[in-house]
């Protein structure tokens, strides 16, 4: 049976179940250690083949199968799981008198919002017990970038949620926490085989479709798009992995994913994207971003978290295709830093696309980088600044009108000489969410200090201008334009 052929009626997936109990997130990581478990994080089995030593005890046995890539003897397999029918579905292959998992089955448990179940992928290409190069429709398990996705998400209740290019259906699971509905495609229709078995090991409901990109959303509105798509900018020459890359120019996916997503948003409908965008010689990075999200009326907040040069772009992801090392490494860098000379591509950023079909003529648009480390799950902190866009818009006046509350976990830093009397700097800084700072005078510390809430911010100013000893239109026409940009910051309570 070629691999492929990954199938289990639902009873054989309930009796599968059952095999699984007790093969969890944490006792995996106590089996094999935590060095274990970081170490595999870098892609290295033998720490967590040492941990486990000679045991064969079931959990012993489903983690050195599905996780280590090894290959099992006969009798401790029987004992974990029900191997006839696991063989006849494609699960398990036979070697001599062993057993190897054509697949990966692991748990998958997140502490942000409770998803949990058991996933199914390909296994890792670049573990090192991996047997061969990825297949081109090799289906990626869950990977630093899934995480991402998932942490950015927000996780508001709503409807329908569409989870575009499941591949083992990670965010599906995440999504069916807080979704009423979930739909989940793509393009490959392994990657639909592999998650309609994880999600059904997990007992979560989702509709699984197969298309290419928007096409199989059908006329279905979402309230909540997330999509971690195959955006690797490689050139049309090399073969193609599914997961990673298409037959788009440079950026062309990425770009047909966030301009195609707002016609299938529902009125205040959320589509988040991760990925990356070219940075082209001759034109700033913002403007192009400002161009994608501009035409689709859509509120927009892309945030960029990191810039690579070519150079390690490209290694990245040689690597990733399991080419460190082969004879045709050079000659596939080479051609892929000849593609990019001729595209103009300088830098490749990376970061987070958020839409809202906010419905106004003139939309929000924000392209801002923000490279610094972040509180996780980062899409409160999301949530927080695409509500504050209602309150940024406000008129002076309503501004000024209002009682500011800040929020409670800013603190003050204050830089300065040794012994001098007053700070050469006076910083505000989040100690949560985006944990953004900003640089302060004595005024605006001043004031942002006594939003508590109570007093409306033309009491606080006129207040602190007596203190300075200011005229207090002076002091307004002064803070007002950087105490707006707080507010588009969400430094306030329901701002
Ligand atoms: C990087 S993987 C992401 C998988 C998963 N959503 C996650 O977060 O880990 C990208 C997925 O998009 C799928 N894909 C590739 N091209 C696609 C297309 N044109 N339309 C829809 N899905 C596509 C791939 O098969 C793969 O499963």
């Amino acid at each position: 049976m070629p691999a492929s052929d990954v199938s289990l009626s639902d009873d054989e997936v309930v009796r599968l179940r059952a095999a699984l109990e007790g093969y969890t997130v944490d006792a995996v990581v106590a089996a094999i250690g935590d060095e274990g478990h970081a170490s595999l994080g870098r892609n290295h089995t033998l720490a967590a083949q040492r941990a486990l030593g000679r045991r064969d005890d079931p959990l012993a046995t489903l983690t050195r199968l599905f996780i280590l890539q090894e290959a099992v003897p006969d009798e401790p397999v029987r004992r974990a799981l029900p191997v006839d029918l696991l063989a006849a579905g494609g699960i398990l292959g036979r070697d001599g008198d062993q057993w190897h998992a054509r697949v990966d089955i692991r748990p998958y448990a997140s502490p942000d919002d409770g998803a949990d179940g058991w996933l199914v992928s390909d296994h890792a290409a670049t573990l090192d017990t991996a047997r061969g190069a990825p297949r081109p429709d090799h289906v990626l398990g869950v990977s630093p970038a899934s995480t991402t996705l998932a942490q950015l998400t927000i996780r508001t209740p709503v409807e329908r949620a569409l989870d575009l290019g499941t591949g083992c259906g990670v965010q599906a699971l995440h999504l069916a926490k807080h979704a009423r509905s979930v739909v989940a495609t793509d393009l490959n229709p392994r990657a639909l085989r592999l998650a309609h078995l994880g999600l059904r090991l997990s007992g979560v409901e989702a509709e699984l479709r197969l298309g290419s990109l928007y096409d199989a959303a059908g006329d279905d509105r979402y309230d909540l798009i997330v999509t971690n798509p195959p955006f690797v900018m490689s050139p049309p020459s090399t073969s193609h992995l599914t997961y990673r890359e298409s037959d788009f120019n440079a950026d062309g996916l990425m770009r047909a994913v966030v301009t195609g997503g707002a016609p299938h948003l529902s009125p205040r409908g959320v589509l988040q994207v991760l990925g990356n965008w070219a940075h082209v010689a001759g034109q700033p990075w913002q403007e192009r971003l400002e161009m994608w999200v501009g035409g689709t009326g859509c509120d927009a907040l892309v945030i960029q978290r990191e810039v690579l040069d070519p150079y390690e772009y490209i290694e990245i992801w040689l690597a990733d295709a399991g080419l460190a090392g082969t004879p045709g490494y050079l000659s596939a860098y080479e051609t892929w830093l000849d593609y990019f000379d001729q595209l103009g591509i300088i830098g490749v950023g990376m970061g987070w696309v958020t839409l809202v079909n906010a419905g106004r003529d003139r939309p929000d648009v924000r392209v801002e980088e923000w490279t610094h480390a972040v509180e996780q799950p980062v899409g409160i902190a999301l949530a927080a600044q695409l509500r504050a866009v209602d309150a940024a818009r406000w008129s002076d006046d309503e501004v000024l009108n209002h009682a500011w509350l800040l929020t409670s976990d800013v603190v003050q830093e204050t830089i300065g000489a040794p012994g001098a009397e007053d700070p050469a700097h006076i910083v505000l800084r989040q100690q949560r969410g985006l944990r953004r700072a900003v640089e302060v005078d004595t005024a605006l510390g001043g004031i942002l200090g006594a939003c508590d809430g109570d007093l409306t911010l033309r009491e606080i100013i006129a207040a602190v201008a007596q203190l300075l000893d200011v005229p207090t239109g002076d002091l307004i026409a002064d803070v007002l334009p950087r105490f707006r940009r707080l507010v588009a910051d969400a430094w306030f309570m329901h701002g």
